[in-house]
């Protein structure tokens, strides 16, 4: 199992200063050099973190993924399609909400998210949607050309009782074998620590986690690199 390192709130603390630093190209470089498989960012409509200098220049300088999170606005379809990041994950966005709230509904938005999905394949970027552990959900993912989906695990690390926490990850335990049985690929992620990664990574079959927010505020303590390393010894640990 790999790891994508959201750096959004590198971003996050710069605008809080609309300044300079601390600047997520850099933060990018870290992650690379310490470890990760790739880098992963969300333009949002409102611009409150990854600006569009960001993501150009994060295309030329990361050296193994760029994973663009977006919301299918016909103005970020458009910046996608000319930064060209080695992928997409469409997700759903709401202008009030702190993160991503719940996953993409793919059923009630199957059309414009194939049209785009073929509009960025044209491009030669690859489609991943992030999605709800539900199984009408990835069939419909699978017919519109998506190769991948992003299991969404707010619920999950939402959960507060025992029973709870394991009836998510049974949730996602079983969404990942659907998926695959019908050809997807598997990545999964959103409010994944250092305490709650762990049994994500029992899960076989999910290629990648993508974590931010948690990496993030410990590197405010530990460095960025440590705060990398310590994620990659959970995943390299308790993955098979
Ligand atoms: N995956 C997706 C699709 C997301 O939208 C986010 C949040 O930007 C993440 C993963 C990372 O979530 P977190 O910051 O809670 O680790």
């Amino acid at each position: 199992m790999k790891l994508g390192v959201n750096i959004d709130h590198i971003a996050t603390v710069r605008q809080a200063r609309r300044g300079e630093s601390p600047d997520p190209v850099y933060a990018a470089c870290i992650c690379e050099l310490s470890g990760c498989a790739s880098i992963v960012c969300h333009l949002r409509e409102d611009r409150r973190h990854i600006q569009d200098r960001d993501l150009y220049l994060l295309k030329q300088v990361v050296k193994t993924r760029l994973n663009l999170e977006m919301a299918l606005s016909e103005e970020i379809i458009r910046i996608a399609l000319d930064v060209k990041p080695h992928q997409v994950t469409l997700v759903p966005e709401k202008r009030e909400e702190l993160t991503t709230e719940g996953g993409l509904d793919v059923v009630r938005n199957f059309d414009r998210i194939k049209d785009s999905a073929e509009r960025f394949h044209k491009a030669g970027i690859k489609v991943s949607l992030f999605i709800e552990p539900d199984e009408r959900q990835i069939l419909a993912g699978k017919d519109t050309g998506a190769e991948f989906i992003e299991l969404h695990t707010g619920r999950y690390a939402d959960a507060k009782t025992e029973e709870d926490v394991a009836t998510e990850l049974e949730k996602i335990s079983k969404a990942t074998v659907y998926a695959i049985s019908i050809g997807m690929r598997v990545n999964a992620g959103h409010g994944l620590d250092y305490h709650n990664t762990a049994p994500i990574c029992k899960i076989k079959g999910i290629e990648e986690l993508n974590i931010g927010y948690s990496i993030i505020g410990r590197a405010v303590f530990t460095g960025l690199e440590r705060a990398v390393k310590e994620m990659l010894e959970i995943i390299k640990r308790e993955s098979h």
